[in-house]
């Protein structure tokens, strides 16, 4: 059969497609133009597709042997499941191998905020460190603080046990009850509301739905202690990027780690005008051990996929049912 593959990945994941099938990989280095996708993926059984690759109604529609779309990514809200499930695709993304990858990068965010490390390592390279101060570079504590964790699914979970070391007390707000985080941090679910009002600390581990879209706004920002911190590891969507600017800017908030952005690439001119907040272009799970993991998992649905079975990590099983 015959397969598309959006853009390089790690090599172990094209080497077992290789193994098997026909693999066309797009040359070039840089995202594909939606036009560029339709003609690539038009005449294949399989595509493997990245989160920047807007996967939608058209270019699905257009592939009429399409048999399976495995995605090189946790969140899969670059696809239109709904057409995909229509046309009986299955698709698939890469839960598990990214989840300690992607909390570590929260917490490097959130350390990175609360003790101004990008703001002082710029002081430094600029020849103004003049010598140890006692008001220089204040920052906050860890320790002792209060976590709100907003989502508390893999990545989510992960996030809260690794503040295990700081001895924080944990609140989380999530559609279901997470025994893990109760049990071993004494965590306490609670409502959105009482997470924005009482935490120090908040991260976000929600995937980007029609729920989750906007779902901290400029109301919820107001919710924020002055000295809250905010990070986001999950889509940009989930943020009302104009709002955080505004509360960034008139310190509603003491500061931001972002990993994600409403329009990506786009990063809005007035966000990197900010000290207050760290900057990251979405590489919360960019190792090598991680990416390479990556990629052998989505090569594995995919081949499986296309032996029409059902792929161990399918978003859509609906379309194995009668
Ligand atoms: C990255 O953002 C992913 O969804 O894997
Ligand atoms: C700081 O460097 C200290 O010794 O307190």
């Amino acid at each position: 059969m015959r397969i598309f593959v959006t853009r390089r990945i790690p090599e172990p994941g094209i080497q077992m497609l290789e193994r098997y099938h026909d693999v066309e990989v797009n040359p070039e280095n840089r995202v594909l133009t939606k036009e560029e996708i339709i003609k690539g993926v038009r005449d294949k059984d399989g595509l493997l597709c990245l989160l920047t690759d807007p996967i939608d109604e058209e270019v699905i529609n257009s592939a009429s042997r399409l048999k399976m779309i495995a995605n090189y990514a946790v969140g899969y809200d670059n696809i239109d499941i709904k057409t995909a499930t229509e046309r009986r695709i299955p698709v698939s993304n890469t839960p598990g191998v990214l989840t300690d990858t992607t909390a570590e990068m929260a917490w490097a965010l959130l350390f990175a905020v609360t003790r101004r490390i990008v703001e002082g390592d710029r002081f430094c390279r600029g020849d103004k460190f003049k010598g140890w101060d006692p008001m220089l570079m204040l920052g906050h504590d860890v320790s002792g603080k209060t976590l709100g964790v907003i989502g508390a699914g893999r990545i989510g979970t992960s996030f809260a046990l690794k503040s295990k070391g700081f001895s924080m007390k944990v609140l989380y707000n999530s559609r279901h009850r997470n025994d893990i985080l109760e049990e071993k941090l004494d965590a306490r679910k609670v409502s959105l509301e009482e997470l924005l009002k009482e935490s120090d600390f908040i991260s976000l581990h929600v995937p980007l739905t029609s729920d989750t879209y906007h779902l901290i706004g400029e109301k919820e920002l107001k919710m924020m202690k002055e000295n809250a911190i905010l990070i986001n590891t999950s889509r940009g969507a989930v943020i009302e990027e104009e709002a955080l600017i505004k509360a960034l800017k008139k310190h509603w908030i003491w500061g931001a780690g972002l990993d994600v952005y409403e329009h990506e690439p786009s990063i809005p001119r007035e966000l990197k005008k900010l000290d207050n907040v760290v900057l990251q272009p979405h590489s919360a799970s960019a190792t090598f051990e991680t990416r390479s993991k990556m990629a052998e998992v989505a090569a594995r649905n995919l081949l499986i996929g296309l032996k029409g079975e059902h792929p161990p990590n399918c978003v859509n099983p609906e379309v194995f049912k009668d």
